[in-house]
């Protein structure tokens, strides 16, 4: 089967490559290593059976297998549905499921990350009184004690279990070598079990990863990498690479017998579901914590290939709340690659991914009928939700300044770890924002979509 690319996002990390890069073929398949043993890094099963998705409680009908019309979200954790009989609609692992050509769609759901109530962070007033807006809190999706988690665990429980239902063998992704997908699609791959009973996706899987220009590769994450998967290429990054040209020289290295070239960043219309959820969840956090009477004024995330800040924006509009959305790019390209890629060269070029991909979920969900989409979505998250942000990123991917890193710092001691392709420029953006008055008398919100989990000493040592 031809390798198929799902959504047109251009890789992150500045994606390009040698000349020698574009003639090389992959060599032939190594088997998948056998020693690993990496059961003790997945949450024990009865705290992930114990989970529900919180979208849930917003539309009963997403959970209601007798509901008519709109979707139905299956947890094949605890369902006994599987997807013998079932139609299929789509691509792999950006699918729909359905029992006969007219009935309702089924989304199938596996929460592969364990919810807990620490998520908010209140941090403490030696850094709060320092920004002035009326109140300021941290959604902190990370976690010491477990790898695959943040914004990537979000996107993977509607992937991973789609790729399964899909009947997905053979798989391959593409990212930066630092990329935080590649690494937890990698692991997520072995160890996020998809059925209740400890079977994960388990796909033979090839990486195609760029090098970063200007930063040296870390050799240590590579031997990690190349311990889970099948096979790992290194394209050298002298001559910017990207969308359909990009998707052409990963195929080369792929096997035959591909299904599918996972998007960058794992973002489809599919994975974009994930942070839709986010927000239901982090409405009953803050429920839950009385933290705040109404909903944030402002969130701040990073985004790159975009369905993180487009699930959020998606999430606020079902919500019906009146929050401000802040995407804070990690990179932006030149108006030949904005054109090629998103064929808008003035628009900024991340910015350019997400609209894509807000046009391409928003008729997805229409088409499903999803509930809560207003018709005017698209609108709406355009001119009252979405405040984009392509310029903090600067002066350029994964580069930070002496202020940026003593932030890091005094961030780290109050229990917030950032990283400086990501989460560190959003934090940037959020003090200029401050810094003009613009937070003045607002509820922050800051979205660390980074998992800090230190993967070294755990992950080489269950790989022998
Ligand atoms: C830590 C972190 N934050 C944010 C993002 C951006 O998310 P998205 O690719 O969904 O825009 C990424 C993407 O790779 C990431 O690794």
């Amino acid at each position: 089967m031809q390798a198929a690319l799902l959504g047109g996002a251009a890789l992150s990390g500045g994606a390009a490559l040698s000349a020698v890069g574009m003639n090389q073929r992959r060599p032939p398949m190594s088997p998948l290593p056998q020693t690993a043993d990496l059961s003790g890094l997945a949450p024990p099963s009865a705290a992930l059976n114990s989970q529900s998705l919180a979208l849930g409680r917003l539309f009963p009908s997403l959970l209601d297998p007798d509901a008519t019309g709109g979707p139905f979200i299956a947890n094949t954790l605890s369902s006994k549905d599987s997807f013998a009989g079932y139609i299929r609609q789509g691509e792999p692992g950006n699918s729909v499921f359905l029992r006969q050509a007219d009935a309702r769609a089924t989304i199938p759901w596996a929460p592969i990350f364990v919810r807990e109530n620490n998520h908010l962070l209140q941090l403490p007033s030696s850094v709060t009184r320092q920004i002035d807006c009326s109140d300021l809190l941290v959604m902190n999706e990370s976690s010491a004690r477990y790898p695959v988690f943040g914004n990537k665990a979000r996107k993977y429980e509607f992937l991973l279990p789609n790729l399964k239902w899909s009947g997905s063998k053979r798989l391959g992704t593409v990212g930066a070598v630092s990329s935080n997908h590649a690494l937890q699609f990698a692991l997520a791959n072995r160890v996020a079990d998809l059925t209740g009973d400890g079977q994960p996706l388990n796909c033979a899987l090839d990486l195609v990863l760029f090098e970063v220009p200007g930063a040296a590769t870390d050799m240590a994450r590579l031997a990690i990498l190349r311990g889970l998967v099948q096979h790992v290429a290194i394209a050298k990054n002298d001559v910017e690479l990207v969308g359909e040209a990009a998707q052409e020289y990963a195929r080369n290295w792929l096997h035959p017998d591909t299904d599918l070239l996972v998007p960058p960043g794992g973002s489809n219309e599919v994975s974009v579901l994930g942070h839709m959820n986010a927000i239901a969840e982090l409405a009953q956090f803050l429920d839950a914590a009385q933290a705040w009477s109404a909903p944030p004024d402002v969130i701040f995330v990073a985004m790159g290939s975009g369905s993180t800040v487009l699930g959020l924006l998606l999430g606020v509009h079902l919500m019906g709340w009146k929050t401000k959305v802040v995407g804070v790019a990690d990179q932006d390209k030149s108006y030949l690659t904005r054109w090629l890629v998103n064929r808008q060269p003035s628009l900024p070029f991340v910015e350019g991914n997400v609209a894509k991909l807000a046009r391409s979920t928003v008729e997805w969900l229409q088409k499903i009928r999803f509930p809560g989409i207003s018709p005017d979505v698209l609108r709406v998250m355009q001119h009252e939700i979405f405040v984009p942000d392509s310029t903090s990123w600067e002066p350029g991917y994964g580069l930070v300044e002496g202020t940026d890193v003593a932030w890091a710092n005094e961030l780290k001691e109050a229990g917030l770890s950032l990283d400086p392709v990501f989460t560190l420029k959003a934090w940037r953006s959020l003090l200029t924002m401050s810094q003009a008055g613009a937070l003045k008398n607002k509820k922050v919100l800051f979205w660390n979509t980074y998992n800090s989990f230190d993967y070294m000493p755990p992950l080489l040592s269950s790989l022998g």
